[in-house]
Parts: structure tokens; C-alpha cells; sequence
């Protein structure tokens, strides 16, 4: 990896209309299930779904001289988050995109640098991926295993001006991928968004949400992370994204999971012709074709 330059670009007033990466989803020319599923996305997005730097990936580091010892890229430094601890401009808003959880900031300005990242990227949203049960949902997977959930938290960088634009790039976007597990106790950072999805059950709808502190939401040690090049994880599959992938998860309740599991699904029953429930959201992992995972610890497999 190139040294990172010092002193990023200034950031310009923008008047962004966040168009939603996954917006689109709604009513949309892709689903998860059916003939318009995942294994038929390269058929249907052949450009760039059927690319060679596809995600997610399996986050098994490979050392081919010594693949029980990991070594640690002293290029990956800590990461420095830019009014994650709660600002008051922050508007936000929750919605059932049918194929996901979106909560996209109409206004505030979230920033990451650091963590290796040759430049600033400005928050524009984070959604969720999940499973019908705790063995699936995640996107990213460990050694072969899934967590239940995986968050995205999905920035682009400012040196590209806006996400139009940096789709253009290989490092147009970071996204900081989040695992959760499901545990005994309730996790109160997470109040916010479970709380508010009964409001939302239904695909299209949605609600405004009081700001919550992003730094809440990622795990505790944000210092242990998987880094690697590829795509974004739905149509149009754009490989335009740095990778970042926190090792430790954060854990959520089994009735918070639950929460989830309940919204309705765009996706209807071929049969009966009613809602599904919108589980499953997820893209398997995809062949890393010759790239490399890095990792910011000392690991040991
Ligand atoms: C995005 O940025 C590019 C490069 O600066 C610019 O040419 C383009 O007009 C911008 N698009 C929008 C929608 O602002
Ligand atoms: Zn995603």
C-alpha cells in the first residue's frame, strides 16, 4: 500500500441528494430468492457483477508459508471517526427498503479517516444484512462461519467529491462492516433502531429517528480489522469498495434480532402472493481471484 498522503483535501459545501445505494431496491429489478436472485445477478448486472474483485469474500487471512501465523499490516492503523459521538444536526431517518434496513443521514456531516485509508469518506448511510436463523446472515464470513447480522456503515471519499462520481474508483468508498451475535441481554445502543422498526414494517415506509451516536453502534475495539478491495454486496456490484471489516462483534439480544426478522420482505410468496418476511437479505461469499486480506492484529487461525 502506497503511504498515505498527508493533508486531505478540504471538504466542499455540498448540497448532497443522497441517493441511497440501495433505494433503488425497492421495487426493483433484483431480489434475494426466485429468478432474480443472487446466482442470477452476474446474468442480470453482467458488467459488474460478474467482475474479479466481487464481496463479500470468506475473511480467512492466507499466509501460504505459514498459514497458522498471521501477520499484522503495520499500515493499519487506528481509525479517527468525525462527530461519531453524537452531533446535533444529525438528521436521520429509518426505512424498510424491502430488501433492507436503510438509516441514511439527511444532514450532519459524519466523517472516517485513518485506519489506513489514504483519504476522508463522509458517512451517507448504514443498513443491515441478516438471517431467518442465528447460523446465516451475515455477508462476511470467518473461516467459513456466518454471524446472524452484518452492518454497513457506507461512506465515500471526498476527494471524489460525491458517491455519483466516486462510483468510478476503486477507493470511491469505505464501507465498515459490522458482525453481531445474539446474547442474553438487551443492547441499549441499539434501542433506537429496534424500537422504531414495528414502524416500519411495511416496505416503503419510514421514520425519522432521533440522532443516535455512531460510535455506539460499531464494536468497542475498532482496532482489530480485515482490509480488503471489492465491490458493493448488491446490484450494480460497483468495485469501488475499500473493505473494512471489524474482527470483534457486537451483541445484540435474541428479542432484538427477532425485530428484524419480523419487517416485511418486498418479496412475495409465488403461491399465496403474500409479504415474506424479510430474512435472508444477504450475498454469499465470492471468489477472492488472487486478493489479499489484510489484517491490522496479530492473528493466529
Ligand atoms: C459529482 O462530482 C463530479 C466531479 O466533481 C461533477 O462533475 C458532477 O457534476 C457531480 N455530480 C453531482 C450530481 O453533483
Ligand atoms: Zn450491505
Amino acid at each position: 500500500m502506497e503511504a498515505c498522503k498527508t493533508g486531505c483535501m478540504s471538504a466542499l459545501l455540498m448540497s448532497l441528494t443522497i441517493s441511497l445505494l440501495i433505494r433503488t431496491s425497492y421495487g426493483s429489478s433484483w431480489t434475494y430468492r426466485g429468478d432474480r436472485g443472487v446466482n442470477h445477478w452476474s446474468a442480470l448486472f453482467p458488467e459488474s457483477c460478474a467482475g474479479r474483485s466481487q464481496s463479500p469474500v470468506d475473511l480467512t487471512p492466507r499466509n501460504p508459508r505459514n498459514p497458522r501465523n498471521m501477520r499484522k499490516n503495520r499500515q493499519l492503523g487506528n481509525f479517527i471517526f468525525t462527530n461519531f459521538n453524537g452531533v446535533s444536526d444529525v438528521v436521520q431517518q429509518l426505512s424498510n427498503t424491502g430488501l433492507s434496513v436503510v438509516m441514511s443521514y439527511q444532514s450532519g456531516d459524519l466523517r472516517v479517516s485513518g485506519g489506513g485509508l489514504c483519504s476522508e469518506f463522509k458517512v451517507l448511510q448504514l443498513h443491515f444484512h441478516w438471517g431467518s436463523l442465528d447460523t446465516q446472515g451475515s455477508e462476511h464470513t470467518i473461516c467459513g462461519e456466518s454471524y446472524p447480522m452484518e452492518m454497513h456503515v457506507v461512506t465515500f471519499n471526498l476527494k471524489y467529491d460525491n458517491l455519483t462520481n466516486a462510483l468510478n474508483y476503486a477507493d470511491g468508498l469505505a464501507v465498515l462492516g459490522v458482525f453481531f451475535k445474539v446474547g442474553n441481554s438487551w443492547n441499549s445502543n441499539f434501542d433506537t433502531i429496534t424500537n422504531a422498526l414495528p414502524s416500519i414494517m411495511t416496505p416503503g415506509s419510514s421514520i425519522q429517528l432521533d440522532p443516535i451516536p455512531l460510535d455506539q453502534l460499531l464494536p468497542s475495539n475498532t482496532k482489530h480489522y480485515y482490509r480488503y478491495q471489492g465491490s458493493l454486496t448488491t446490484p450494480p456490484c460497483t468495485e469501488a469498495v475499500i473493505w473494512t471489516v471489524f474482527r470483534d462483534p457486537v451483541t445484540i439480544s435474541y428479542d432484538q434480532m427477532e425485530a428484524f426478522r419480523a419487517l416485511q420482505s418486498s418479496e412475495r410468496d409465488e403461491k399465496s402472493n403474500g409479504p415474506l418476511p424479510l430474512v435472508d437479505n444477504y450475498r454469499p461469499p465470492q471468489p477472492l481471484n488472487g486478493r489479499k486480506i489484510k489484517i491490522s492484529f496479530k492473528g493466529r487461525q
